[in-house]
């Protein structure tokens, strides 16, 4: 299968370490998946859906305490401590070694070790990397055949080359008899990157992030360190292609904060007739510069993870119509008939579920049928807008990138920055409340810079830096433009007062007449926004005093966000660039003025 030297002796290393029973080299095939899905079966994790409803589907629920990634137990391991930055969980690597060291010996014994080959990004081009995982959860097998390019021709391109070694176990040996249970995990749980090594250990948890090693650990965190050594972007952001009435069409790549509308507005169904939408990916973006000075992005992987309540035929078509089959469902409400429910997929709830807990559940009940981080595992190809090009072994070309988050008051609709370094200075600024898919408070307002807070595998001053300088590669008529966007603006008494998800288009048919050129902007202290009457809201029923408070900017709300922003600075002490400081100045300059 493979002659790897460095591949086979870790493998051996590991196994003598884990103690597995035995070992087994996944091929990536269907009869493997399907084989992998029935031990599920028989082992309680899975429960094999209703096949007429849902074919070939899958439902799983997990350990009550192992629902989300877990940022607090997540750990960035430079050599200096510098190096990790404020932003990230640090311990010396050596120390760590030695502990993870101690929870892994024996951590898979009466367990097989799976070897799981992947490739993040097309196979084969020259934005994708190379990882193996080894893994004692067939659940997580099952999860990265979805989500990744998985299986044995991985080993052909891989050759004697290089890839991430990517180290999982849930913690919960199988010694001398003990029996195993449906969702095995360990209350000690550790997310650990060594960015100089580019190595991966992860223990004690078997859901999303924590877990599928290829998603934000390998493709966010170590990647990112990998992209500032070596010039390119590995950031949080989906990748949109959108067409005009006309028929050019441009690509955009979009970070929203975890939870906060990218699996949406990847694949949104436009409410403007003639503008047509199609998704390149909803979660990750890997970019390089191509010959031409553009920028182009491949998405690193092969499927969705989303967040499933709050999905239904009215916010997010396309997102259901991809996980009609060949999908897996985890802490999502069971149906008597064998299907799957969460709160928001149908108006009328089903008089009566099995919770995501398994228990009865009924619509008076006091708790959701599903959890608020439930998710679906689904291949990007069954979704019916996929773009033609998503797996373009040379990327799209970006021509804006928008940030966003979840912000009750403050933040306009939409507005353009001024220039690059006012946009780094814009993504550096991003907040946005906190949601259920980490561990943690709901609902608090933290800076989440480039919604990469969580997933920066090295100190935030440098990736700032490592933004201002990517600005400097192309000229400016070549670089994309940059955008912020709220989609979560709410009244006085807390209800959203823009109607989101596919009228959403209307913002982007904004920024795409804006990459354009179109003179369809007025100044205000944050940055352009929209001229009155140049945004589109053709059939629809908004009110002028909706659309004022959409772009309402107050000048008190300005000066203390630009407080919150130095106080959030403060932290990264003379390393965090000038430019940034300088554009902070500038803003509140403007502010005062206003
Ligand atoms: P991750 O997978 O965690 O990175 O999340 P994501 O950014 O892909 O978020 P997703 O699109 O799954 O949306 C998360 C939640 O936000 C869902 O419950 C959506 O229904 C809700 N949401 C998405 N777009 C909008 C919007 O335009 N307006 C409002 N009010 N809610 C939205
Ligand atoms: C996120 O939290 O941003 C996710 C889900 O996309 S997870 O894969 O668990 O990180
Ligand atoms: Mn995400």
């Amino acid at each position: 299968m493979t002659q790897n030297k460095k591949l086979l002796s870790w493998v051996d290393d590991m196994a003598r370490m884990c103690q597995p029973s035995s070992i087994y080299w996944c091929n990536g095939s269907e009869t493997e998946y399907d084989k992998m899905a029935e031990l599920l079966v028989k082992n309680g994790t899975f429960q094999k859906l209703n096949g007429k409803l849902r074919p070939n589907s899958y439902y799983a629920k997990s350990d009550p305490t192992d629902v989300a990634r877990v940022e607090d137990r997540t750990y960035i391991c430079s050599k200096n401590r510098e190096d990790a930055g404020p932003n990230n969980n640090w311990h010396d690597p050596a120390e760590m070694k030695a502990n993870l060291t101690k929870l892994f010996t024996g951590s898979m014994k009466g367990r097989t070790m799976y070897v799981i080959p992947f490739s993040m990004g097309p196979l084969g081009s020259n934005i994708s990397h190379i990882g193996i995982q080894l893994t004692d959860s067939p659940y997580v097998v099952c999860n990265m055949k979805i989500m990744t390019r998985m299986g044995t021709e991985v080993f052909k391109i891989l050759g004697d080359g290089d890839f991430v070694p990517c180290l999982h176990s849930v913690g919960y040996p199988l010694a001398d008899g003990k029996a195993d249970v449906p969702w095995p995990c360990n209350s000690t749980k550790y997310i650990v990157h060594f960015p100089e090594e580019r190595s991966i250990w992860s223990f004690g948890s078997g859901y999303g992030g924590n877990a599928l090693l290829g998603k934000k650990c390998f493709a966010l965190r170590i990647a990112s360190a990998m992209g500032k050594e070596e010039g390119w972007l590995a950031e949080h952001m989906l990748i949109v292609g959108v067409t005009s009435p006309e028929g050019v069409k441009k690509y955009f790549a979009a970070a929203f904060p975890s939870a906060s509308g990218k699996t949406n507005l990847a694949m949104l169904t436009s409410a403007l007739p003639g503008w047509k939408i199609e998704c390149v990916g909803d979660d990750i973006a890997w970019m390089k510069f191509g010959a031409d000075g553009r920028l182009y992005a491949v998405n690193p992987e092969a499927g969705f993870f989303g967040v499933a309540p709050g999905t239904s035929m009215h916010t997010n078509k396309n997102a259901l119509l991809t996980c009609k089959e060949n999908s897996i469902f985890t802490n999502v409400g069971l149906t008597p008939d064998g299907d799957v429910w969460w709160e928001g997929l149908t108006e009328e709830k089903p008089k009566k579920l099995t919770d995501w807990q398994g228990k009865d559940w009924t619509p008076e009940s006091p708790n959701p049928a599903s959890h608020p981080n439930a998710r679906f595992t689904t291949p990007a190809k069954q979704c019916p807008v996929i773009d033609p090009d998503w797996e373009n072994p040379k990327g799209v070309p970006i021509s804006a990138f928008i940030f966003g988050g979840r912000r009750a008051k403050t933040v306009p609709l939409v507005f353009e920055t001024f220039n690059w370094q006012h946009g780094v200075f814009v993504g550096s600024a991003v907040a946005s409340e906190t949601t259920a898919a980490a561990a943690g408070a709901v609902g608090q307002v933290r800076r989440d810079p480039f919604a990469m807070l969580p997933f920066c595998g090295y100190n935030m001053a440098d990736y700032f830096n490592h933004w201002l300088r990517i600005g400097k590669k192309s000229s400016p008529d070549k670089l994309p433009k940059f955008f912020n966007t709220n989609w979560f603006r709410k009244d006085n008494n807390g209800k959203f007062i823009w109607p989101g998800y596919g009228d959403n288009v209307r913002v982007l048919k904004w920024i795409f007449e804006r990459v354009d050129g179109k003179d369809n902007f007025t100044d205000s202290p944050l940055g352009r926004i929209p001229k009155n009457g140049s945004m589109d809201f053709d059939g629809m029923n908004i009110t002028e005093d909706v659309i004022k408070e959409l772009f309402h900017i107050e000048k008190e709300d300005g000066i203390k966000e630009a407080d919150g922003i130095l106080e959030f600075y403060n932290q990264f002490g003379d390393r965090l660039p000038t430019e940034l400081k300088t554009e902070l100045q500038s803003m509140k300059d403007r502010f005062n003025k206003m």
